[in-house]
């Protein structure tokens, strides 16, 4: 069903006696057959101009034009570019989102962006906790469970990414780490309905490496985490979206996806290339009638 969230934005700047709410109509996450709905979501990382990014949206507009209705398609441009990619997906089904926000407001925090400037935007995603983040800018549980949270306040629907890396996962600790970077986030989470945030799957050690998890192993984590989900007390699990990500290509998408657990993929570098991302595209429609 759908769902309308308000969301507080303080008074009017005038004094006026008006309170501001901000009502948002929450997408659908079940598609009318009662599957969950996918979404393939491109994270461009830092690449990206102006000339190639106008090229690559425009191939992506014209592929994906017809007969992906049923799915949901994002891209996540570099910061700089949002407001091209918002005049370019202009009319078509393709929305976009960011790859990072600041846990702070506006004020003196140089070189942050905050979700005011992203709703400004017309922002719909944000990526929050991607690897990437983790690993080399130091956020923690804590920072992302606090983004994660921003994020929601603003009206963002935050992509919480998370996942093991090689060592990890070779010392048998993969679902241990996974609980607690998705515990973290659950008290945020809770009280959410399904359709107001995305979780994404992606193991480190598949994360440009080439290396992609089996269907199996996927399969194996996102139930895992559903579960858990559920076990918390989350009464909307089956409902809620969990991504794989980690070297999704036009050739595996479609076993990824087929998983009963896998609701689509975010996708990096094959991300980058029309055809390859159109392919993956296609993959989640193909899952449908799996
Ligand atoms: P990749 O990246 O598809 O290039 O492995 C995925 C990601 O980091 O989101």
């Amino acid at each position: 069903s759908r769902c309308l969230q308000a969301v507080w934005c303080g008074r009017h700047p005038a004094g006026g006696p008006s309170p501001l709410w901000k009502v948002t109509i929450m997408p659908d996450t079940t598609t009318a057959n009662g599957k969950r709905r996918p979404l393939v979501m491109g994270n461009w990382k830092m690449n990206g101009r102006l000339a190639r990014n106008e090229a690559l949206l425009t191939e992506l507009k014209a592929g994906l034009a017809s007969g992906f209705d049923a799915i949901d398609v994002a891209v996540c441009p570099p910061a700089p570019y949002l407001g091209q990619a918002s005049k370019l997906v202009a009319g078509s089904a393709i929305t976009y989102g960011a790859q990072n926000l600041s846990t702070e407001q506006d004020g003196a925090y140089t070189g942050e962006v905050s979700s005011g400037m992203l709703t400004d935007l017309g922002v719909k995603w944000v990526l929050v906790g991607h690897s990437e983040r983790r690993s080399l800018y130091g956020e923690t549980d804590e920072t992302v469970a606090k983004k994660t949270q921003v994020a929601l306040e603003a009206g963002l629907i935050p992509v919480v990414c998370i996942g093991e890396t090689l060592e990890e996962r070779k010392t048998g600790d993969t679902e241990v780490v996974l609980a607690r970077q998705l515990d973290a986030v659950l008290p945020v989470l809770g009280s959410q309905p399904a359709s107001a945030f995305v979780l994404a799957y992606e193991p480190v050690w598949a994360i440009g490496t080439g290396l992609t998890a089996t269907p199996e192993q996927a399969q194996e984590v996102h139930r895992f985490l559903r579960d858990r989900l559920a076990s918390s007390g989350y009464a909307q699990a089956q409902e809620a979206r969990i991504l794989y990500g980690g070297s999704v290509k036009a050739a595996n998408a479609g076993e990824l996806f087929a998983q009963p657990d896998v609701d689509g993929g975010l996708v990096g570098g094959a991300s980058l290339v029309a055809n390859e991302f159109i392919g993956i595209a296609k993959g989640a429609v193909a899952s449908l009638g799996a």
